[in-house]
């Protein structure tokens, strides 16, 4: 078997980190399942489409799969169609989430609830479905995409419910890390700063905001989706073997003021 050799599920593929995360992953060799939300009934979703094209035009056995990980299940379902499709499964980039600047008092309760099904919910769900086999794999690893507002909160950059919803999503990565360390798996996540959205994206935030993102980033600028997708490729290579249980920040500086 070929060191690039092997299954990964890309979570919220579509557009923004995710497409870029698959567009470094693309490999022969590199079996990629590519998901997204839209397109659960149609079984279509343009923008993930193309990603999966460029995957294919990049050497590797790529296909889209589409479910709302919000759901209860849905994960689980998510896991056994992959598996289905690829006959096994080695690692998993679980991406898919979003963001809501409503500030508490503003953000109604379903708000929470919706952040911690998708966010914290979907990402239980999908690494207890794909537990055994994680765990079989020769290169076994789980990175997930947290967020810099579980770690630093700027006056005027609150993100409560999607703070929680992440913080939650770490605590549960920190946990597995510790109980899949003697399978020789790893678990990590990778917190981004400010990140530049996909035309096709969902944002939160309008132009000015992000040019006031863009100050309050000691580096001086919002990363490109690729910064983020390459943090996350190392971490799911044999460099990055021997760390475990750790939140990597990617985010120029954000979190040091
Ligand atoms: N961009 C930033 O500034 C930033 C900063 C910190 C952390 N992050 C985190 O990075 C990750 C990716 O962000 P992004 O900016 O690249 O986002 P994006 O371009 O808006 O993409 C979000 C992806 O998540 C999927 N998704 C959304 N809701 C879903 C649901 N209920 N079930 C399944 N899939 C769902 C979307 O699928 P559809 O297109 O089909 O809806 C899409 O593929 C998120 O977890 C986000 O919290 C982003």
């Amino acid at each position: 078997m070929a060191e690039q050799e092997r299954t990964i599920l890309v979570t919220g593929a579509s557009s923004g980190i995710g497409a870029a995360v698959c567009r470094r992953l693309a490999a022969p060799g590199v079996r990629l399942a590519a998901h997204a939300r839209l397109g659960e009934d149609s079984g279509d979703n343009p923008a993930l489409r193309q990603v999966v094209a460029e995957a294919r035009e990049r050497g590797a056995d790529a296909h889209a799969f589409h479910a709302d990980l919000a759901a209860t299940g849905a994960g689980d379902a998510l896991i056994t169609d992959v598996v289905a499709h690829f006959g096994d499964l080695d690692q998993i980039v679980s991406n898919a989430g979003f963001a809501n600047r409503q500030i508490v008092g503003d953000a109604a309760r379903a708000e929470l609830d919706r952040a911690m099904a998708l966010m914290t919910g979907g990402f239980f769900d999908l690494t207890s479905a794909a537990l055994p086999m994680i765990k079989a794999s020769r290169v076994g690893a789980v990175v997930a995409i947290s967020s810099f507002v579980a770690h630093v909160f700027p006056k005027d950059h609150l993100f409560p419910t999607t703070a929680a919803a992440k913080g939650g999503l770490e605590a549960i990565a920190k946990a597995l890390a510790v109980q899949l360390a003697g399978d020789g798996v790893t678990v990590n996540c990778v917190a981004p700063g400010f990140t530049r959205k996909d035309p096709t994206g969902h944002s939160s935030m309008n132009e000015q905001a992000w040019k006031a993102a863009a100050d309050a980033t000691p580096m001086g600028r919002i990363a490109e989706p690729d910064d983020i997708a390459a943090t996350v490729e190392f971490l799911l290579g044999p460099g990055a073997r021997h760390i475990t249980g750790q939140t990597i920040a990617v985010d120029g500086g954000l979190g040091l003021v």
